[in-house]
């Protein structure tokens, strides 16, 4: 065929020219195959090294790359960030949006909360802000997550996921009542990734040349709008579609509609940090507005789609211990925990060298004395006899500079428990209260389908919560339970399920 001979003749992947694609070597026509056929053997061994790990939560994601433009200077009297330094400036960033709970093959439009994190690619290194479409988490200790995510996935005997553990651990641990308010409102199933928030949710540091450091929280807010699904729409989108998030953010930027965030800070002082009634590093607390008033930074744009999703999105490692010069981290314990768990997963996920591949490379220069490990794909050794520090062959040393101005801390070490108190139903409140009527009939249905058929002395418990926040909060969601029972009663065999799963309960688990 003419058209043949324009196009590149197939290799091995040690580059010899392939005979025959199509038929294996077999004795005679109708085999059996020989051991020596290597290209079918590297075929077959290659495809069984496809996958990876998926990520332990977050598995399901949808990612785009684009820019933030700096369009205030308002921050640079509290940073030395470089990527703020300049009004105008662009940095070019990956962002990955993800589900929480569902494994890779979940479908997108799922009650969950979302994920949105970022990996800037500042002059100055990577900066990683791993966050959530919420402002506040369920828990606020570390020791909590893998309990908190072991509710989320599927129990191990049916293999299905369990509203019962679900609530029963959201009842047993009631700081969760503010994010379970977010995820079952409106703002739980966006339509798609343009149309929700971003927030870095925990408290994190700017310091400045001067060595000050300020607190701060991180906001972006969508230019699209807030769009939601009802339960029974995203029934309905499922049916024809499990990828409607990759249809809506691939499409969106395949015909230039760029999705856009305005990027805003909080900032508070050591001082005022002092005296907030909440402790400002508890992440299931906001800072209200009003006290501490949003400041404009700049604009993200998302504006390319990747080539090639696993080597661009799934490859892609994002950590909370990538910060740069001018951001810091906080005493927060969440934030403090995470900065151990992700390098550590994706060392796991992805191997030693996860930092080197393409989408997790830094754009500004590398210089290290990390060494050798699965995956050296790089052979540049900059310079070969300054392999060790310190040397003195030039190779790359320190830069007092780049120190983050100290931090004091002092007190006793011990495992400090934050008991749950009335300052945890304050802002639950405050968001309850901002619900119109609808949206408030829409927070009791979704809440009810959620727990229906789960055993009655958890729902009770649950209750007990919702009356601390506003005692109309619990009676909706009793009328919408019982509202429930009513028109679904004899057919929910699937909670049934859920319900032969769990052993008689033990009266002391009762709060
Ligand atoms: P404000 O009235 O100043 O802010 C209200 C915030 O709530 C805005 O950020 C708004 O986001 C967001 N919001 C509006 N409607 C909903 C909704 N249906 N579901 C979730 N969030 C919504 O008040 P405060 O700062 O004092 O906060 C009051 C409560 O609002 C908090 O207790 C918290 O639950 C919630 N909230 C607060 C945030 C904060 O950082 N202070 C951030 C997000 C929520 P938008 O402007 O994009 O509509
Ligand atoms: C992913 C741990 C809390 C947001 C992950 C991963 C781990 C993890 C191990 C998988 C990483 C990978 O394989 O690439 C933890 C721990 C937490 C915690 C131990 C608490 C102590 C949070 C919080 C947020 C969050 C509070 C948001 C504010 C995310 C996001 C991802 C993720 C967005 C997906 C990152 C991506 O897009 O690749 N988490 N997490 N996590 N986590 Fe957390």
């Amino acid at each position: 065929m003419a058209d043949d001979k324009k196009r590149p003749t197939l290799t091995t992947s040690a580059g010899a020219p392939v005979g025959d694609n199509q038929n294996a070597i077999t004795i005679g026509p109708r085999g059996p195959l020989l051991l020596q056929d290597y290209q079918l053997i590297e075929k077959l061994a290659h495809q069984n090294r496809e996958r990876i790990p998926e990520r332990v939560v977050h598995a399901k994601g949808w990612g785009a790359f684009g820019t933030l433009t700096v369009t205030s200077d308002a921050v640079t009297k509290y940073t030395n960030a470089a990527l703020f330094n300049e009004v105008g400036k662009k940095t070019d960033l990956l962002l990955r949006f993800s589900t929480v709970a569902g494994e890779q093959g979940a479908a997108d439009a799922e009650r969950d909360v979302r994920g949105f994190s970022f990996k800037f690619y500042t002059e100055e290194g990577n900066w990683d802000l791993v966050g959530n479409n919420t402002p506040i988490f369920f828990v606020r200790d570390p020791y909590k997550f893998p309990d908190f995510i072991r509710t989320q996935k599927r129990h191990p005997r049916t293999n299905l996921r369990s509203p019962t553990a679900m609530w029963d651990f959201w009842s047993l641990c009631p700081e969760s009542v503010h994010q379970v308010t977010i995820l079952m409102s409106d703002r739980g199933l966006p339509i798609g990734p343009q149309y929700m928030n971003g927030y870095g949710s925990h408290t994190f540091s700017f310091w400045n040349d001067a060595g000050e450091r300020y607190w701060c929280k991180f906001h972006f807010k969508t230019q699209q709008g807030h769009k939601f699904y009802t339960n029974e729409e995203a029934a309905e989108i499922i049916g024809k579609s499990r990828e409607s998030y990759q249809e809506e953010l691939y499409g969106a930027i395949h015909e230039g509609r760029f999705p856009k965030w305005t990027m805003y800070v909080q900032v508070m002082t050591q001082e005022q940090a002092n005296e907030t009634s909440y402790n400002p590093f508890d992440l299931t607390k906001v800072w209200p507005h009003a006290d501490f008033p949003l400041i404009e930074v700049g604009e993200i744009e998302l504006n390319k789609n990747p080539e090639n999703y696993f080597a661009q999105v799934e490859q892609a490692a994002f950590s909370p211990s990538n910060v740069v010069r001018g951001i810091g981290f906080s005493p927060d314990k969440m934030l403090q925990g995470r900065i151990f768990s992700y390098a550590d997963a994706h060392r796991h996920r992805l191997g030693a060298h996860y930092e080197a591949l393409p989408v997790n490379q830094p754009k500004s220069p590398v210089a290290h004395y990390h060494k050798d490990g699965l995956l050296r794909f790089f052979a540049d050794n900059n310079n070969p006899d300054a392999y060790y520090e310190p040397n003195s062959f030039d190779g790359p040393v320190q830069d007092p500079r780049y120190n983050e101005p100290p931090l004091e801390v002092h007190g006793v070490a011990k495992r400090w428990e934050q008991p749950v108190g009335d300052d945890d139903f304050v802002q639950p409140r405050a968001l309850y209260t901002m619900f119109d009527d609808e949206q408030k009939g829409r927070l009791f249905k979704n809440i009810a389908a959620a727990m229906h058929g789960i055993p009655q002395f958890i729902i009770d418990r649950q209750l007990g919560h919702f009356a601390k926040v506003d005692p109309s909060y619990a009676e909706g969601v009793r009328n919408a339970l019982a509202h429930l029972d009513k028109s679904e009663e004899d057919r929910e065999t699937h909670k049934d399920v859920d319900r032969m799963a769990v052993n008689e309960p033990h009266k002391n688990t009762e709060a």
